[in-house]
């Protein structure tokens, strides 16, 4: 429902009420956003009006200053010195323009973005309202999108601007920022948890009580990144994993960004989400539009795992492609650390025979398979299959794969090329270098220059040629560096050029989103899982196309607990690429038991990636049985619902679960990363059953298949799960994985 009081703008839908307000001088006050208020809320005088020292007012008789007031996407140059929504500069340089609120529509379901993704929602998910401003003078618009969802407590907004033609027409307009988000919160008792990370260690969340002034987290690395999420939480001090109120913001994006709070000295908290404001310099031309990417603010008054909760719902219900909410993802096999770029057609079915007996259901060759690629040095860029390797073809691989009974995956890195390659050799000016310069290498490689649509059209062109001749499944597609030198060539004039460069982390993006689809358009039956050298690109606008992600290179169990953990704020384990890998792992040698590997590994999209051939009878036997189970409580693993019971960052023990939608199913991982001597035993409290549960619930140890006994949620709250002594883990002592299988009783 939508409804106008006074000056003030309610929109009240599903669960959710969000309110602003007309501002004297015709920019528009945000006033409220949270759960559903009555439609007869009065929000007014609200906003810090007066006459203070040192703040310019816009409105004598209403002594408003930009200063003080809380602007929904706050414009610069009009007395606010905070971080501002957008920068607009006129061609002799004035940032100064006055757009004004002109009016608004609504309408049923979500925005459509004409290049960017957009979310799924029917005419009865989801209402959008649509914030119309101008500045009448130059003939600059802009839309301010905001929709709210029927079963969840979200909102999704995007901004557009636009450029009328016949007016002004000589004049260059250059649009320099663009936040997805921008709103001042009332006030700034909060703590912001930023996912930080690196390589091997991602999204780790780092949480500081908000100081005075901007604290944000950013890329400017071309790609959303593994050192900062494009996301962030506040929450109040006291909200922890099990209750409070907590907002949760994230980016439909997958380049650079900035995501941060900016507090005033009135402790407003002005929140703002978006692309990198150094990295874009967009040319507003007469008739021309420029959309942001959208941005999704959530709300939780049940704590972390409530606000976890949401986003997970809105990942399988608006976010990924509808084919894949219900559809449980295969067991995979990756051949990546089974044998490098060391393999032949003989090695792989080798080990796709044994992945046969053990249970696993799509083989996945990775990378090393085209060109001459025996190391990374070379052959990016040359999507044709090396016949020394495999001398039947990718197609007579695949056959054979298939013929045993397994689906078949592959890896692609179509963004990049190795210098040594046909495709550069043909195509020097594909990547994004200065030919004036030296380009910087990262893994021997360069970027291919994804804003020009030549570039991606001829990269579609070889893998819809690859593609074609497979029974293919299944695509892992990497991304394995940072942009350098990142400029555009091949322009036709230096202005057409100059304005490329502008353009250039933006319309980068664009063209990977638009290979996606291409690609799915021509093979919709492929399940694609996006990778960065491990987790470095783990952004909602990836998962929009690739439903899943490899988390992280770093395989290690007792890493994995983190980097999972880290990861599953905004996303559920079906989203997480995670694997049983050798031991000594690749890339930390710690020795965990397989069965902690596995345990850890069922709560991602499971998989395995190492070579069975090296492994004992009592391994392999373990691995089918482990399958087995795995396949039985696929649904629950992949679609339950996901909760933190016990953090594993700084703790010697970490706990998660997930239960099923009726909540008379869960299963419990209780890790144990070291033994310690003379230690009370752990009471595993599990503070997420509801104070209303009157039910008994049944629990029993997957490991041994004893049944612990029979409990009342109270006591299971209350008092907590007794953990079993160590001796019956048999698994540890350091790195002890207890799987706990819970029932409701009837
Ligand atoms: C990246 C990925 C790995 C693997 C290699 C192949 O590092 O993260 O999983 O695919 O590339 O080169």
């Amino acid at each position: 429902m939508f409804t106008k009081l006074e000056n003030q703008i309610h929109f009240h839908y599903g669960s959710s009420s969000l309110i602003f307000e007309i501002l004297e001088d015709g920019q528009i006050g945000f006033l409220y956003f949270g759960e559903k208020l009555p439609a007869d809320t009065d929000l007014r005088n609200h906003q810090l009006r007066g006459m203070h020292a040192l703040s310019p007012v816009r409105d004598l008789e209403s002594l408003l200053s930009h200063k003080n007031a809380r602007l929904c996407y706050a414009p610069e140059g009009h007395g606010d010195y905070s971080t501002p929504a957008f920068r607009l500069k006129h061609e002799d340089g004035s940032p100064i323009f006055d757009l004004r609120f002109q009016g608004l529509r609504r309408f049923d379901g979500s925005a459509k973005l004409s290049e960017l993704p957009s979310l799924y929602a029917s005419d009865t998910e989801a209402e959008t309202l649509v914030l119309e401003f101008e500045d009448k003078q130059h003939g600059v618009g802009l839309e301010l999108y905001f929709s709210l969802f029927s079963q969840l407590p979200l909102l999704a907004s995007h901004s557009r601007f636009y450029r009328r033609a016949g007016q002004n027409e000589a004049e260059r307009i250059r649009l320099c920022s663009a936040s997805s988000l921008c709103l001042d919160l009332n006030d700034a008792d909060y703590e912001l948890v930023r996912f930080h990370g690196a390589w091997g260690r991602e999204r780790y969340p780092q949480t500081q009580a908000l100081h005075y002034g901007v604290q944000s987290l950013a890329s400017r690395s071309g790609t959303s990144s593994a050192e900062a999420l494009p996301a962030l939480i506040l929450k109040r001090p006291s909200t922890d994993e099990f209750q409070g109120l907590a907002y949760g913001a994230s980016l439909l994006w997958s380049g650079s960004h900035c995501c941060g709070v900016d507090v005033s000295e009135t402790r407003r908290s002005r929140l703002f989400l978006g692309l990198h404001p150094d990295q874009i310099e967009i040319e507003l031309c007469p008739g021309a539009k420029f959309e942001t990417p959208e941005a999704i603010f959530a709300y939780s008054n049940t704590g972390l795992n409530g606000l976890s909760s949401v986003f997970h719902r809105f990942y399988f219900q608006h976010l990924i492609s509808p084919r894949y909410r219900k559809q449980l993802r295969p067991i995979l096999l990756n051949n990546w650390e089974a044998t490098y770029f060391d393999f032949n057609e003989e090695k792989l079915l080798d080990i796709a025979r044994r992945a046969k007996q053990a249970g696993i259901e799509l083989f996945v060759l990775d990378d090393g398979w085209f060109g001459e690629r025996n190391d990374d040095r070379r052959s990016l860029g040359d999507w044709q299959v090396n016949y020394a390797k495999l001398p039947n073809g990718l197609d007579g691989l695949a056959k054979k794969i298939v013929d045993l009974g397994l689906d078949f995956g592959l890896w692609i890195e179509p963004e990049m090329v190795n210098p040594d390659s046909e495709l550069y050799r043909q195509h020097p000016d594909y990547v994004l270098a200065d030919p004036r310069y030296s380009a910087s290498l990262g893994r021997y490689q360069l970027v291919l220059d994804f804003s020009r649509v030549e570039v991606v059209d001829a990269i579609y062109e070889q893998l819809h040629n690859c593609f074609k001749s497979l029974p293919l499944h299944y695509v892992k597609w990497d991304m394995n560096r940072y942009f350098s030198e990142a400029y555009s060539q091949g322009g036709v004039d230096i202005e057409a050029t100059c304005r490329r460069q502008g353009r250039l982390y933006y319309d980068y993006v664009r063209g990977v989103y638009s290979l996606y689809e291409k690609l799915q358009t021509a093979f919709p039956d492929i399940l694609f899982e996006s990778c960065s050298s491990g987790g470095a690109r783990y952004d909602l606008g990836l998962f929009h196309y690739a439903p899943q992600a490899w988390c992280s290179d770093n395989s290690d169990a007792r890493a994995r607990l983190e980097i999972q953990t880290g990861s599953s704020y905004f996303l559920p384990p079906a989203a997480l690429g995670a694997h049983v890998s050798a031991a000594p792992n690749h890339q930390l040698g710690r020795n965990c038991p397989l069965r902690t590997r596995a345990y850890v590994a069922f709560f991602g999209a499971f998989g395995y990636e190492l070579d069975l051939s090296q492994l004992s009878d009592e391994d392999l036997n373990l691995i089918r049985e482990l399958n087995d189970f795995y396949t039985e409580k696929r649904a629950l693993f992949q679609l339950g619902q996901f909760e933190r019971i016990i953090l594993p960052f700084g703790n010697a023990a970490a706990a998660f679960m997930v239960w099923n939608e009726e909540r008379s199913e869960a299963a419990l991982l209780y890790y144990q990363k070291e033994i310690h001597c003379n230690t009370a035993p752990h009471m595993l409290r599990l503070e997420n059953l509801s104070p209303t549960d009157l039910n008994r619930y049944r629990i029993h140890l997957h490991s041994t298949g004893e049944k612990l006994g029979e409990y009342p949620a109270q006591y299971l709250r209350s008092v907590g799960l007794l953990i079993p002594e160590p001796e019956i883990y048999r698994a540890g002592p350091d790195d002890a994985a207890l799987l706990f299988l819970i029932e409701r009783i009837a």
